[in-house]
């Protein structure tokens, strides 16, 4: 549990969250938030005083406000979402960023946080495998990482056929047509939306099993595509099945027609890093543009994401921004917000320094092969249980999970029931969502304390469940779960 806290200074303060950044990782605690919004609410939503507060009464009162709300998401057990541990070195690293108060936008307002950004970026290629000369954009996360690289991607081809998308925007340019998979992740389709591509000029193209690319759908539609100008966007790690997309085979539709690739690698990129499964992300290097979340398996406390091209001058001239005031001089190091939407913005360059080299260049692929060795023996277990069964095979550390009744629909109860209980365990934070119009239970292995451990019992306690409600055949499915 976390420690009580009296502080009596802004330091106790500080000992107290360092306190809770290392302990919440070990101790646990209450995995699932306790109070409801309504409590919530009324915790919070107290009379703004006219006058100013004592700085450390506030925060204690913040600290008490927010404690019933808090989900464990560092503990081993939180498997929900695609959700990294936040490493305390990271924590400590952004506390320091904080602290310091550094405006990331230009080298004169933040030399040190530009340089860090810069080497972070340069150590960011090399463990990810690609080419040296990319360019970096250090985003909030990997939804502006995907804008960022699509709003490079819209420069980029339109320039090429010479339309000077600057001077006449999208209305005065040819139409575009987007190519994306049926199951890509949602703020593709959010990052495509804020850059004007509406759904007419959107071909979602159908999808195997694992989610990815049906490739032959995707050639006859780019075949039949009479746009000069196409985007084909990819996926490193399905967000349900983990898989990936035959990246060398995008990439030689993509030169084929002149598309641009762009790959989402939210997370899945980060296998890159692992000589044992890079094959899996192969072909990852020929694509244009990459987006990739430091706050997943980099394991940086959030936010962090990170927008890559190899076509660092058109990366530039998307994000750039010029005024007199915003000085340059030609004996400055990297501006960061000629890569990012923002102009004023934390410098995330300084954790993302401190955790590359935390984890090492060998440790964060064997972080990554541990976490997919736990997901492939959750796996082998669940091929042995009686009344569930995996959605798709074991490519990384995504599975998805369903309970099997006697029809869909019963499935879809017992699924959402038995993640329920497993929840009510307080040993286990799990999440439901629909799969090929199923619910299914996701199980993500992405904190760095999350281990084999924590995964065996999560397939102990769902071989319990399945033996009891197999024991009990006939008694029809409770409504709602007692905790
Ligand atoms: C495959 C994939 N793409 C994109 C995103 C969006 O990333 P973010 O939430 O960091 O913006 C996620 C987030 O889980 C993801 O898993």
């Amino acid at each position: 549990m976390n420690a009580p806290l009296q502080p009596t200074s802004l330091q106790d303060v500080l000992a107290f969250a360092a306190h809770h950044a290392v302990t919440s990782r070990s101790e646990g605690g209450d995995l699932h938030p306790a109070a409801g919004v309504e409590q919530l609410r009324a915790l919070f939503d107290i009379p703004l005083d006219t006058t100013p507060r004592d700085a450390v009464a506030v925060l204690a009162e913040l600290v008490e406000a927010a404690k019933p709300g808090l989900s464990a998401t560092t503990a081993p057990g939180f498997l929900s979402w695609v959700i990294g541990g936040s490493h305390p070195a990271g924590v400590a690293a952004d506390w320091l960023t904080s602290a310091w108060g550094q405006n990331a936008a230009i080298y004169q307002c933040a030399p040190s946080a530009a340089v860090a950004e810069e080497v972070a970026s340069k150590w960011l290629l090399e463990l990810l495998a690609l080419p040296s000369d990319c360019s970096v954009g250090f985003t909030t996360g990997a939804t502006m990482a995907a804008f960022t690289c699509l709003s490079t991607a819209r420069l980029a081809i339109f320039d090429r056929l010479g339309i000077r998308i600057e001077e006449c925007g999208l209305a005065g340019a040819p139409p575009m047509e987007i190519f994306i998979g049926e199951d890509a992740h949602v703020t593709n389709f959010a990052a495509l939306r804020y850059l004007g591509f509406g759904s007419d000029h959107i071909r979602r193209i159908a999808c195997n099993d694992a989610g990815t690319f049906e490739l032959p759908a995707l050639a006859s539609a780019m075949e039949d595509s009479t746009a000069a100008a196409k985007i084909v966007i990819g996926q490193a790690g399905q967000m349900i099945s983990g898989a990936f997309d035959d990246l060398t085979a995008l990439s030689r539709l993509c030169r084929e027609h002149r598309a641009w690739l762009h790959v989402d690698g939210a997370f899945g990129m980060w296998v890159r890093a692992s000589e044992r499964l890079r094959y899996l992300a192969q072909g990852a290097e020929l694509a244009d543009s990459w987006s990739v979340d430091g706050h997943k398996w980099l394991q940086l406390p959030y936010d962090c994401g990170f927008a890559i091209t190899r076509h660092a001058q058109y990366h530039r001239r998307a994000m750039t921004m010029d005024a007199s005031y915003l000085t340059r001089d030609e004996r400055d190091g990297r501006h960061p917000s000629d890569y990012v939407p923002e102009l004023s913005r934390r410098a995330r360059g300084f954790p993302a320094w401190v955790m590359m080299q935390v984890l090492g260049r060998d440790g964060v692929g064997q972080m990554v092969e541990r976490h997919c060795a736990a997901a492939s023996a959750l796996a082998a277990r669940i091929a042995g249980i009686d009344g569930v069964e995996l959605c798709h095979e074991a490519t990384i550390n995504q599975l998805a999970l369903r309970f099997t009744g006697l029809d869909d629909a019963q499935g879809d109860a017992l699924t959402r029931t038995m993640t329920d209980r497993l929840n009510a365990t307080g040993r286990h934070f799990l999440k439901t969502a629909l799969w090929r119009g199923r619910t299914i239970m996701r199980v993500s292995i992405m904190g760095h304390e999350t281990d084999a451990e924590a995964v065996v019992g999560l397939a102990r306690d769902i071989e319990a469940l399945c033996r009891d409600y197999a024991a009990a055949a006939n008694a029809p499915l409770p409504a709602t779960i007692e905790t």
